[in-house]
């Protein structure tokens, strides 16, 4: 018999973020450094159940919230979404305003949804090399097409990307080019932050390619961990105030990292006509983020508490980053080169040439055999085949392990990557 499986259906292949969930699951004594999660212990509980409390004590506020709404989301929650993002960047009061912004089920749903409204099958999305690997997982299960372009300390190459853009101009197939992706700050997984000279470039780049293409070529900026910086630095702005922006950025920003996880709360701001063509499309998935959460987010954001989250996450993270560098300096070989972060999650570490750490390397199967897991860094490399993935790097977070397992685990791989690196 015949499968009933779309094509979508069957092609979809497992992503790699389950499988490695269900390796750090099923083993209890495996210290995950592989895991994108936040820190437990600084979740807001206290807050959450003070400002949930507050909602549910009158019918008034209580009904609302526990009612449906609208597909763009909660309007006072648009509203003091365009207004953080205003007080971020300093200004620039167009780009942000309240009617494109969109309320997602996390910034993981607009992703989605963007591709959707832009890409058919066999289109061609251009990200960092390497990237998020959920978002490959989406392109691999739409049938998008991806080209990389390699990624340097401070953002993509933009040599590179033009080299990239000229190929796909003289091969006829720039007018399947429909976006750039990019992981601005404290990237996931390399822990670079794109300077703003860059982002410019880019969107300048993309707009000169435009005619040949003969369709708007997007940037999407995805600022996911923007609000995760423990280094003390100043905050890039982001490619939404570059001029031009406001017909081609699509910006995807989340309160899970900064505030909470669980909670699930994204956003995008838009240029037309993709903010319309999207809308629509989450009316088809679920005519709106689940009201509840949103109305915890519009308390938190609304009372100053979600500030003050998020200076906490914000310590928590510089402290747990510090043990993992000092654990790193200790255990890890000389010769493994570190990309150490001042925000987000992640550290990335680089092998020397010809050194396997991918997910069938003896490297990977001695770390899980005593019992340490990290993200192989070739699973962040898009299926492009006009280069060949480096299979020599691997993500490391300090994320969701305590300070004592961050040390154990460091100490752990340290011991592996001595025993191949000699
Ligand atoms: C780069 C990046 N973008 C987006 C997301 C999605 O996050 P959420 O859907 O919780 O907003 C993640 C989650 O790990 C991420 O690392």
């Amino acid at each position: 018999m015949e499968t009933a499986l779309s094509a979508l259906g069957q092609r979809t292949a497992p992503p790699a973020i389950s499988w490695l969930m269900k390796t750090a699951l099923s083993r209890p004594k495996l210290i995950s450094l592989a895991a994108g999660f936040t820190d437990n212990a600084s979740l807001p509980v206290d807050i959450s159940r003070q400002l949930l409390n507050g909602i549910l004590r009158s019918p008034k506020t209580g009904q609302p919230a526990l009612q449906y709404g609208t597909t763009a989301g909660e309007p006072q929650l648009r509203e003091l979404t365009a207004a953080h993002l205003q007080q971020l960047d300093g200004g620039s009061d167009r780009a942000h305003s309240a009617e494109r912004v969109l309320i997602t089920g996390g910034s993981q749903q607009l992703l989605y949804m963007t591709l959707e409204a832009l890409c058919d099958e066999g289109d061609i999305v251009i990200v960092e090399d390497p990237t998020y690997f959920v978002f490959l997982s989406i392109l691999q299960s739409r049938g998008i097409r991806a080209r990389g372009v390699k990624l340097t300390r401070d953002g993509l190459d933009l040599v590179q990307l033009e080299k990239i853009l000229t190929q796909l101009k003289n091969s006829g197939e720039l007018r399947r080019v429909k976006a750039l992706y990019l992981v601005t700050y404290f990237q996931n997984p390399t822990g670079v932050t794109t300077s703003f000279a860059k982002k410019r470039a880019a969107l300048r780049l993309l707009k000169k390619f435009e005619r040949a293409a003969g369709h708007p070529l997007y940037l999407i900026e995805d600022a996911a961990y923007r609000e995760l910086r423990f280094d003390g630095g100043v905050d890039v702005p982001t490619a939404l105030t570059l001029p031009g922006a406001r017909h081609r950025v699509i910006y995807a920003g989340t309160y899970s990292k900064p505030f909470a996880t669980g909670a699930r709360v994204g956003f995008g701001i838009l240029p037309e006509p993709v903010y319309t063509a999207v809308l629509r499309i989450k009316g088809n998935h679920d005519f709106g983020t689940a009201n509840l959460l949103q109305a915890l987010l519009t308390r938190a954001l609304a009372s100053g508490d979600y500030d003050q989250q998020v200076a906490k996450a914000q310590k928590n993270y510089a402290r747990k980053a510090r043990v993992m560098k000092q654990a790193l300096a200790k255990h890890f070989p000389a010769c493994v080169e570190i990309w150490e972060s001042g925000g987000g999650l992640y550290f990335w570490a680089r092998l020397p040439a010809g050194i396997s750490c991918g997910v069938n390397s003896e490297i990977f199967r001695a770390a899980l055999k005593h019992d340490v897991l990290y993200v192989p860094g070739e699973l962040c490399y898009a299926a492009d085949t006009a280069r060949r993935a480096p299979d020599n790097e691997l993500r490391i977070s300090f994320g969701s392990a305590s300070e004592t397992n961050l040390r154990e685990g460091v100490k752990r791989l340290g011991a592996v990557l001595r025993k191949f690196l000699k």
